[in-house]
């Protein structure tokens, strides 16, 4: 039998990489540390989230208006945080819709909960989730809404498979995550964002999403918008 050339080894392995599915590495555990300390400091984490120097925070009307939200429509903000979206999202839906407000940090979720009860929101709901999933019944949410999220996600894999079971069939995911373009990107968020907007594009469809045209986001520059759809 003749040795393995280069070649042949060559062949083997783009063969190999071809039929291996994509399976995306998640973020590291340190990046979601903040939030799974029990003395998190909602003050110091809403005025970073939702401060004029935040790109998402500006345009964050523009964000809602362009996702298409209707009255009656049941909506998650996964990876909530300090509840951004939450008011907003709120009001879309209307009375006959719901918003459903997921994270990890149960701190985040008594301030959600604190917040939507002094504005007399009565469609919000929260919902502690986990690493692996956003712990929403199957079949239940329309729109399951990603804001800076996406990269915080340690297990990209379940929580996809989560939010895949979440969405009704023809539901829709919408990403909203930083850019990360070298030479263009801080060198912080080279480092603290994971996957460019193409991997994630193709992590989320290897997951068996569709990807629909978005909507123009010309009110985003340092984060892009992304439409998905469960088939
Ligand atoms: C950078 S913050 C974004 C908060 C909010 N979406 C915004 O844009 O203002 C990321 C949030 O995701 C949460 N998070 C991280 N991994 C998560 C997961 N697997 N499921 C739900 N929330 C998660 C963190 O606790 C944190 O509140």
């Amino acid at each position: 039998m003749r040795r393995p050339t280069l070649l042949d080894l060559l062949f083997t392995m783009a063969a190999a990489c071809a039929t291996t599915p994509t399976v995306p590495a998640g973020a590291d555990p340190a990046i979601n540390a903040p939030f799974r300390d029990a003395a998190l400091d909602v003050k110091v984490w809403t005025d970073r989230f939702e401060g004029e120097s935040r790109e998402v925070y500006r345009a964050r009307e523009a964000i809602v208006a362009a996702i298409g939200l209707e009255p009656g429509m049941v909506v998650a903000d996964v990876g909530t945080g300090t509840g951004l979206f939450v008011k907003y999202f709120s009001e879309r839906v209307g009375p006959t819709g719901r918003v459903v407000a997921v994270d990890i940090a149960e701190t985040f979720l008594a301030l959600v909960r604190e917040r939507a009860a002094a504005a007399g929101l009565t469609n919000v709901e929260t919902r502690l989730g986990t690493t692996d999933s956003a712990q929403i019944p199957a079949g239940s949410v329309d729109v399951a809404f990603v804001c800076d999220t996406y990269h915080h996600f340690e297990t990209p894999t379940t929580m996809l498979a989560s939010l895949q079971s979440a969405l009704r069939s023809g539901g829709r995911l919408i990403i909203v995550d930083y850019h990360r373009i070298p030479g263009k990107t801080s060198e912080f968020l080279m480092g603290h964002v994971r996957a460019n907007r193409e991997t994630v594009i193709s992590e989320i469809e290897a997951a068996g999403f569709v990807r629909l045209q978005g909507p123009p986001a010309p009110f985003l520059d340092e984060n892009y918008l992304v439409v998905f759809e469960r088939p």
